[in-house]
């Protein structure tokens, strides 16, 4: 399996989703991109790399922006939210291959979107791992293509 993981500035929710994933499933091929391009280059905002060492994860990540390429080289690309979703049909190529989902679609409980901790307090970033943390687990005991 070839994983993208999304989210809007790729320097908080979705490299921490791409380092879970990447522990989870060392055979799979897991990257992380934002849909906006603000913090391209940049390494990933200081509280996910303190919520991942918490976690005894860590990261080389630097940001980049999600490219009409990643949709034919990833098989699955996973946005954190229903804005990602909809900011990736509307750069969606004609020839995409890759499926494109919410990471919440595999969420156990139901949950669906992975809210943008970027504006709230430390704790929200502790919540975006316990979410992602368990969604990828469930996406690794299953990892087909959810309709949810
Ligand atoms: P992320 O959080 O999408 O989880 O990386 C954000 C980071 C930066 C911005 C927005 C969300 N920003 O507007 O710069």
């Amino acid at each position: 399996m070839r994983v993208l993981m999304i989210c809007l500035g790729n320097i908080c929710r979705s490299p921490m989703a791409e380092a879970v994933l990447a522990q989870l499933a060392p055979a799979w091929q897991v990257d992380s991109a934002g849909t906006g391009d603000w913090h391209v280059g940049q390494r990933p905002d200081p509280r996910t790399l303190t919520v991942l060492k918490g976690h005894g994860l860590a990261t080389a990540h630097r940001g980049r922006q999600v490219r009409s390429a990643d949709f034919t080289e990833f098989d699955l690309l996973l946005g954190m939210d229903r804005n990602n979703l909809r900011d990736l049909e509307t750069i969606r190529p004609k020839n995409a291959t890759a499926h494109v989902r919410l990471l919440g679609a595999y969420d156990p409980t139901g949950e669906s979107e992975v809210p943008d901790p970027y504006h709230e307090a430390d704790a929200a970033f502790e919540e975006v791992y316990v979410q992602v943390e368990r969604c990828c687990r469930a996406l690794v005991a299953k990892p087909g293509i959810t309709g949810r």
